[in-house]
């Protein structure tokens, strides 16, 4: 073990650090909603596109730091996604092969991504074996398993070092209301909404935090009943959030609120918002904005003016074969042109309540299931 090679790879991802700038705080009027400002933490600008920079950082430094990371030998990953994309641009800084594991059906686009990063891509037929396949390419290549679902909220300094929460603070700090009444953000590992869970609580702020579930998810109905057992036999349709089984990231304790859509719904959202914000967002953002909907319903309910703040978790460039196509969207039966109507009306200020379970402060008399 090299103590120099892991000095000098804590010093690029440093460097790394010094040579980005924080991503944008981009307010946007809500018309529907007088006196409520909504905020969008644009992610998507981050150099490797999207939240999961920070995550990919901070499970570099932790692993580095644990003494886990070899010079020349692989970091491996169980993820298809964003994760797995993020964390090849940090494998690739510190000259080490990276590989992602990921069920055989994950598309040609998002494998592209990960690979223009220097990673390669290891695929599987089984979706539920990843996670065994990536123990095992690490063992045989003397390399590491990186897991960001078991470390995402270990790896996170969450009292600090500009993670999510403290940068929204900080630039939210000459706002008219710089406290927001709600964070807002869908659950992948859940290592962001326990971050913003606790940094809440570590500054004494008064702010609430909502968690946004993918349809098939199992977040929600642990939130509801705390069973560490359930599982799903599939997975979710929403890329980067909704999880098949109960993940050690996922802290319910620190959320206060969560909403769970119908995928269709999330899909109206994330169209909603692309066109206001005139540029693509991904699906996830649209789940996010769905959660936000209900904490300013309840804040309008009750007269209170204030801020909320959401994540834009990554950019609709990378779904435009997926999501971002309504001919695949109706092929996957994943729109309806009525709940579509529904959707945008309540997103305009709207009475109707789009499809979605309610839980925590937001549950009460609003929940329609
Ligand atoms: C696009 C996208 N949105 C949201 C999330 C959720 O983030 P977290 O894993 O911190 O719960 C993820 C996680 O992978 C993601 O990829």
């Amino acid at each position: 073990m090299s103590r120099g090679w892991e000095m000098e790879c804590v010093r690029r991802i440093e460097a790394d650090v010094q040579r980005s700038a924080d991503t944008h705080l981009v307010p946007m009027p809500w018309p529907g909603f007088p006196g409520i400002t909504l905020y969008l933490k644009d992610e998507s600008s981050h150099p490797s596109g999207s939240l999961k920079h920070r995550l990919a950082r901070s499970l570099f430094l932790y692993a580095l730091c644990n003494g886990w990371l070899r010079e020349g030998r692989p970091v491996v990953e169980a993820s298809s996604g964003s994760t797995a994309v993020s964390e090849a641009y940090f494998a690739r800084l510190l000259g080490l092969p990276f590989i992602a594991v990921m069920p055989a059906t994950v598309s040609v686009q998002k494998q592209r991504a990960i690979e223009f990063q220097g990673g390669r891509c290891h695929l599987v037929a089984d979706p539920t074996q990843v996670y065994a396949e990536a123990t095992r390419l690490a063992r045989e290549g003397g390399g590491h398993y990186m897991d960001q679902f078991t470390y995402a909220e270990r790896a996170t300094d969450w009292r600090g070092n500009n993670n999510i929460a403290e940068s929204i603070f900080s630039q939210m700090a000459r706002e008219p209301h710089p406290v927001p009444a709600w964070l807002v953000c869908s659950a992948g590992t859940g290592g962001t909404l326990a971050t913003l869970g606790r940094f809440v609580r570590y500054g004494r702020h008064a702010t609430r935090v909502c968690g946004g579930d993918a349809e098939h998810s199992v977040f929600f109905d642990h939130y509801l009943t705390r069973d560490p057992a359930l599982t799903l036999e599939r997975g979710s349709r929403i890329e980067g959030i909704g999880r098949p089984r109960v993940e050690a990231s996922f802290l319910p304790d620190v959320i206060d609120a969560m909403v769970k859509p119908v995928d269709a719904a999330s899909f109206a959202a994330m169209r909603w918002l692309s066109s206001r914000l005139g540029r693509a967002v991904g699906p996830s953002t649209g789940t996010n904005l769905l959660a936000a909907l209900a904490c300013a319903r309840e804040m309008r309910e009750r007269g209170v003016q204030g801020a909320i703040v959401t994540l834009l978790c990554d950019s609709g460039e990378r779904y435009r074969d997926t999501c971002h196509d309504l001919a695949w969207c109706q092929a996957q039966g994943m729109h309806d042109a009525a709940l579509e109507r529904a959707v945008h009306a309540s997103l305009n200020g709207g009475a109707e309540s789009p499809p979605w379970r309610l839980a925590g402060v937001l549950s009460a008399a609003r929940s329609s299931s």
